[in-house]
């Protein structure tokens, strides 16, 4: 987990998947067709900065403030009190909006500079300002200042509207924001009925770990959304984890594994964020070095003659791919009970079966 400080975005659920919050002078994109809600994660993020001492900076394209304002008012969001003292917004419309990012916002940059107080600053949304420039070139130019300029003023929440093409999963008239953003979240409707068909996915979170799966989101009134979430793992797991990672390790030592290999398994352990066992990760990844193939039968057997005893590395192997530790029931483990397992079946006086022929023939 990095040690950076986070600024939570008041968006309820979405925090804890992403190590607490944005980082500052970041941006972070919310992209999403219409009527996704991005506007309701934007006054959300807005509003949570405001009720925690911040200012707020609001650029619209299309919306005058007083429509803002009142649309936000309909959210569940009274922005009155802090109108003009608080939060600020800039209207620009099209064309105009060079100048703003030009001149008019490095200005205010400047003029904050020795001001200690964050803005979080929001722009919903982009989109006006992707269509009003068609040369892509100059589109990626301008967003990169807008970007760049923005962030010296606290963390920023940018919405995009997509237009996917039917098969695509992210419309191409985002990947430039996408790509210039520090972090992207993707809002997605599916018209299938039923309470969940609203969900989140965390495109990107540049220097963070974060949740990986698609999040079912609501509207409640008076909060906004709320994201379900569920926590990043737990110290718990992480410690149940360990020791399968440590497990793993002294397998593949034993197993005559590299110095580097059992560096890279160490680093793995490291960065494992899952919240699920990495037991059948190690297994594949296992097998694809050639791990297990250290094991055959007929090796086992040699080893067994020449020892006259069990190899360690047997035990190990079948611990972590039968034995002790718990897996998850969600989680299909591939059909990968090592020899090992078998010839403890062997020594158990259990015949071993290959094929439902022999089965057959045994029968008979
Ligand atoms: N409290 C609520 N209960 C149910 N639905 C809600 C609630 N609040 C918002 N919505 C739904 O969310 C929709 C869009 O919200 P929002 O304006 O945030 O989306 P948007 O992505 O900004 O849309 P647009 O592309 O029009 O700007 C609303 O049209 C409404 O259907
Ligand atoms: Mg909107």
């Amino acid at each position: 987990m990095s040690e950076e400080k986070r600024i939570p975005t008041g968006i309820a659920g979405l925090d804890r998947v992403i190590e607490g919050g944005v980082r500052d002078n970041t941006t972070l994109l919310v992209v999403g067709s219409s009527g996704t809600g991005k506007s309701t994660f934007a006054m959300q993020y807005l509003n949570y900065g405001l009720e925690h001492g911040e200012n707020g900076l609001y650029i619209s394209m299309e919306e005058p403030p007083e429509q803002i304002m009142r649309e936000a008012k309909m959210l569940g969001f009274n922005l009155d009190k802090y109108y003009n003292k608080e939060l600020f917004f800039f209207h620009s419309k099209g064309k105009d909006f060079v100048q703003l990012v030009d001149e008019q916002l490095p200005a205010l940059v400047e003029a904050n500079k020795n001001y200690s107080v964050k803005t979080r600053v929001i722009i919903d949304p982009l989109t006006p300002l992707i269509w009003a420039i068609q040369d892509k070139q100059e589109q990626r130019e301008i967003i990169t200042k807008l970007f760049y300029t923005l962030k010296q003023l606290g963390p920023v929440l940018i919405t995009t509207e997509e237009h996917a093409a039917p098969g695509e999963t992210i419309g191409e008239d985002v990947l430039i924001p996408i790509y210039m953003s520090d972090g992207a979240v993707h809002l997605t409707y599916r018209p299938i009925g039923g309470a969940f068909n609203r969900a989140l996915e965390i495109v990107k979170m540049r220097a963070t770990r974060h949740g990986e799966e698609v999040y079912p989101y609501i509207f409640v009134r008076g909060v906004g959304v709320v994201v379900r979430t569920t926590p990043l793992i737990s110290a718990e797991d992480v410690r149940k984890y360990d020791e399968v990672f440590d497990k793993a390790i002294r397998t593949a030592a034993d197993l005559g594994a590299s110095d580097r290999m059992l560096e890279r398994l160490v680093y793995v352990k490291e960065n494992w964020s899952y919240p699920f066992s990495p037991k059948e990760t190690l297994q594949i990844f296992f097998e694809s070095q050639g791990l297990n193939d250290a094991v055959t039968k007929e090796q086992l057997e040699k080893r067994k003659e020449k020892e006259g005893s069990t190899p360690e590395t047997q035990l190990d192997i079948a611990e972590l791919s039968g034995g002790t530790l718990q897996v998850d029931d969600d989680v299909i483990m591939p059909d990968f009970q090592d020899e090992a397992v078998v010839s403890d079946q062997e020594e158990e006086g259990l015949i071993e079966i290959d094929s439902l022929n022999e089965l057959e023939e045994l029968i008979k």
